[in-house]
């Protein structure tokens, strides 16, 4: 027996071709035929973008390979061999700690050879286009490019021009798909299902592009979403997408099974949104004593990077119901089973993405 086999029957991932599984739908897809019979399907584009106009199938097909990638993080050798001999690119143009280190972690634990980009450091800074970038890196033997860009719509731009994947690692104020599937990867985990459950997500949605993949994932999969912080950092655009919007946090955390804090973020702003930080957090920062009067078993997240007593204090940041640091680890695995899908098995002939949304908000 081959070790890939081997290593496929140890994590329970089956061996059908790159992006085709064969997979029993769990508890939130609920229809007869979920129920009664197993169901093929596969992740359809050869990007990973964002998650709007993503499937419920697609999604429960990322969340449950990630399932069997976790198994190996608990391994003595966290090493499996799918992706060995491809090559996957980090093409970075904003900083990043978890979604690149973990991306770069994921792919290594798959066996692929692992180049990670800068582009502070890199010829971008001589006036390199995206597009001839990405195009010296596939013709050095590139399988995927997983980029950060300051820019909405910068990966998907790539996407259209180039013939190997793109995954968005972060787009400007749009997207941030492999956050939101950590997000419900996590939420999963702990709350058994996603279905009916309501997600309180609170701050700065207008440039949160974490805020919009969860929005998608979460509606998607059956979840009610609040959006929560002042209406100068909620579009009212979003109601039309069935969120709820509150300004008054109190008011917001009644009944909620999962509050999503998110950082205000500074850097893409280009006028006061509020008066003061200190402002900020009296109104919209998660304490410990908004925290108390939460539903039990309430849990806390937080994509990072935190500002400790901005939008949440430390002791709740580092409470029995913060989830944040397993959100971190779980992007390894959810990482792990989007490069699975994307990238491994038979070369296959991709179809240029038809993507043309590239931003909600911008
Ligand atoms: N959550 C997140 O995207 O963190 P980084 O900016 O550190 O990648």
């Amino acid at each position: 027996m081959s070790t890939f086999k081997k290593m496929m029957e140890k994590t329970a991932l089956p061996l059908f071709s790159n992006k085709t599984i064969l997979i029993s739908t769990g508890s939130d897809a609920m229809t007869e035929k979920s129920k009664t019979e197993k169901a093929k399907i596969s992740w359809k584009s050869k990007d990973c973008l964002g998650l709007r106009g993503v499937s419920r199938d697609e999604i429960e097909l990322v969340l449950n390979t990630a399932r069997s990638m976790k198994e190996i993080h608990s391994r003595t050798v966290k090493k499996v061999p799918p992706l060995r001999g491809k090559v996957a690119v980090s093409l970075f143009y904003e900083p990043s700690t978890r979604t690149r280190t973990s991306f770069e972690l994921a792919a290594t634990r798959l066996s692929a050879d692992v180049i990670s980009i800068a582009a502070s450091t890199s010829s971008v800074v001589k006036g390199e286009t995206i597009i001839d970038t990405a195009n010296n890196l596939r013709v050095m033997g590139t399988d995927v490019i997983i980029m950060r860009h300051n820019l909405a719509g910068a990966p998907h731009h790539l996407a259209r021009n180039i013939d190997i994947p793109v995954i968005n690692a972060g787009d400007g104020t749009n997207e941030h798909p492999t956050q939101a599937l950590l997000d419900m990867f996590t939420i999963r985990e702990h709350k058994g299902q996603l279905e009916g459950l309501t997600v309180a997500i609170v701050g700065d949605i207008i440039h949160g592009r974490v805020a919009h993949s969860d929005m998608w994932g979460l509606l998607t999969m059956g979840a009610k979403v609040r959006f929560v912080g002042p209406p100068t950092l909620i579009p009212e655009s979003v109601k039309d997408f069935g969120v709820e919007v509150y300004h008054n946090l109190d008011e917001a955390l009644e009944g909620v099974d999962v509050i999503n804090m998110l950082r205000i973020q500074r850097e893409r702003m280009t006028k006061n949104f509020f008066p003061s930080s200190k402002e900020y957090s009296r109104i919209f920062g998660l304490n410990m004593e908004r925290l108390k009067r939460c539903k039990p078993g309430v849990l806390v997240m937080h994509p990072g990077p935190i500002n400790r007593g901005v939008e949440i204090d430390s002791d709740v940041a580092d409470c029995k119901s913060s989830v944040i640091l397993e959100q971190v680890t779980n992007g390894i695995a959810v990482r792990m089973a989007l490069l699975y899908l994307l990238v491994s098995g038979e070369k296959e002939t991709h179809e240029k993405t038809t993507d043309s949304t590239p931003s909600l908000f911008e």
